[in-house]
């Protein structure tokens, strides 16, 4: 479904172009769930934006290939890109309130992907994203649906964000530290959630993040980067139980163990 081949990005904003993905290779089948972990500044946000179309500035190149479901997305025509975005791949981050806007409700918000894709039946609009709202878990979609951002807890606006996401039945979901502002246990509620919309609707996840417990609960196969180059791949379990590389052994080593107390 999606494959990434020697993919690089270099930023020209000093004197010198600056490397920040290098030649990062991998694959993505249909209905995985692939983890990408690594230390801050490995590359891993620009990595899944690139994938999901959403870096696009002057002082910045892109090379190699991204191929998903047979179009090359970093050679394509924009207006092909734009057909896709927000709607085969859609993106959710890790601060929800960066992403919405502060004085538009809720609902009007998670209609946007559909309102952008053509759709413009009011009535069509609210059920789909009062339906999106509820397979959220957010039960009282109706008044979530009325709400104002600033009137939700942390964990409502993410599963809201994951709503607005989910909204247009993308076939990617790129989720880019998705649980990290959370506390321990809507954490564990929105992976919950991810897993379920992973078996249920058959989407594909490209999960980043720092936890990597998280990721080997979730991912069933697993990137480690390191300075924008992958230093080691393979499923999950392998890489947990038996890492091969010391930086993945230093990633691991450092996950806390929390003891209980006797
Ligand atoms: N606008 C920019 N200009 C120059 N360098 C940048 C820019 N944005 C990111 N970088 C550099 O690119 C590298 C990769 O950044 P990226 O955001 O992908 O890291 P990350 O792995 O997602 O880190 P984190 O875990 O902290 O989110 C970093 O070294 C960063 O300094
Ligand atoms: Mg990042």
């Amino acid at each position: 479904m999606l494959s990434v081949e020697n993919l690089k990005i270099e930023f020209f904003d000093h004197s010198l172009p600056e490397t920040a993905v290098d030649d990062v290779t991998f694959t993505m089948g249909e209905g995985e769930i692939l983890g990408i972990v690594g230390e801050s500044g490995s590359g891993k946000s620009l990595t899944a934006l690139s994938i999901a179309g959403l870096l696009n500035r002057g002082d910045i190149t892109k090379s190699g290939d991204i191929v998903f479901n047979g179009l090359n997305l970093l050679h394509c025509k924009r207006s092909e890109l734009r057909k896709l975005q927000g709607k085969d791949i859609a993106m959710i981050f890790q601060e929800p309130m960066t992403c919405l806007n502060p004085v538009k409700r809720i609902g009007w918000q998670v209609e946007e992907a559909l309102r952008v894709h053509g759709e413009k039946d009011k009535f069509k609009l609210k059920e789909e994203a009062i339906k999106a709202l509820t397979d959220a878990g957010l039960e009282d979609a109706e008044r979530i649906y009325a709400s104002f951002p600033h009137q939700l807890s942390g964990g409502q606006r993410q599963r809201v964000m994951i709503a607005a996401a989910m909204i247009s039945k993308p076939k990617l979901l790129i989720a880019d530290e998705p649980t990290t502002a959370l506390d321990v246990t809507v954490q564990a509620q929105v992976i919950e959630l991810l897993r379920r919309i992973n078996r249920e609707k058959k989407t594909s996840i490209l999960f980043i993040s720092h936890d990597l417990s998280l990721v080997r609960q979730l991912c069933q196969r697993v990137l480690v980067m390191k300075d924008g180059k992958i230093v080691e791949q393979g499923e999950a379990e392998d890489i947990f139980a038996n890492p091969q590389e010391e930086y993945t052994k230093e990633l691991i080593a450092a996950i806390p163990v929390v003891k209980k107390p006797n």
